[in-house]
């Protein structure tokens, strides 16, 4: 009798048991992602004149001087432009920022331009260290 009594509140029991387990894990939903690391304090720091800049002037000005297609990227004036253009430059999550989806390959719009990885790198190191005008 004892054990029929056990028997049945095991099989209650274990019942219980997969049912909760079946509807436990439906619908979890998806933790926020990760905010990005800050940069490292040994990452190397960027600075827009000495490493920016002169991307730019190799590979961009041609077509995005003054009076050309924005944003303007020549020098004495690229900063200004870039900081003025809303969603270009995003320093709280840098791979929004437009400059560098323009600049990543494979799918950047100026990657056909000459745009490496190294390039939107640098470009995303600058814009993680706060975009400053360096
Ligand atoms: C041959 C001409 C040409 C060169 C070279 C060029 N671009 Fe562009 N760029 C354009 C044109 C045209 C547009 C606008 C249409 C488009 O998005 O394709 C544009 C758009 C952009 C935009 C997006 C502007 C917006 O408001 O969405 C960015 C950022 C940009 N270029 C950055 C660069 C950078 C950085 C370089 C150099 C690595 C570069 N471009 C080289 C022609 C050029």
């Amino acid at each position: 009798m004892q054990s029929k009594k056990l028997k049945n509140l095991f099989t209650i029991f274990f019942a219980l048991i997969i049912f909760s387990s079946c509807t436990r894990d439906y619908i979890v939903p998806d933790p926020p992602a990760a905010p990005p690391a800050p940069p490292s304090p040994t990452e190397n720091k960027i600075s827009y004149s000495v490493e920016i800049q002169p991307i730019f002037t190799a590979k961009c000005v041609r077509c995005h001087g003054v009076g050309q297609v924005a944003p303007v990227l020549a020098s004495g004036s690229s900063y200004q432009s870039l900081m003025s253009t809303s969603g270009m430059i995003d320093t709280v999550t840098p791979a929004n920022s437009i400059l560098y989806k323009e600049m990543l390959p494979p799918d950047g719009g100026m990657v056909q331009y000459g745009s490496t990885k190294a390039n939107s790198d640098s470009v995303y190191k600058w814009i993680r260290q706060g975009a400053k005008n360096n």
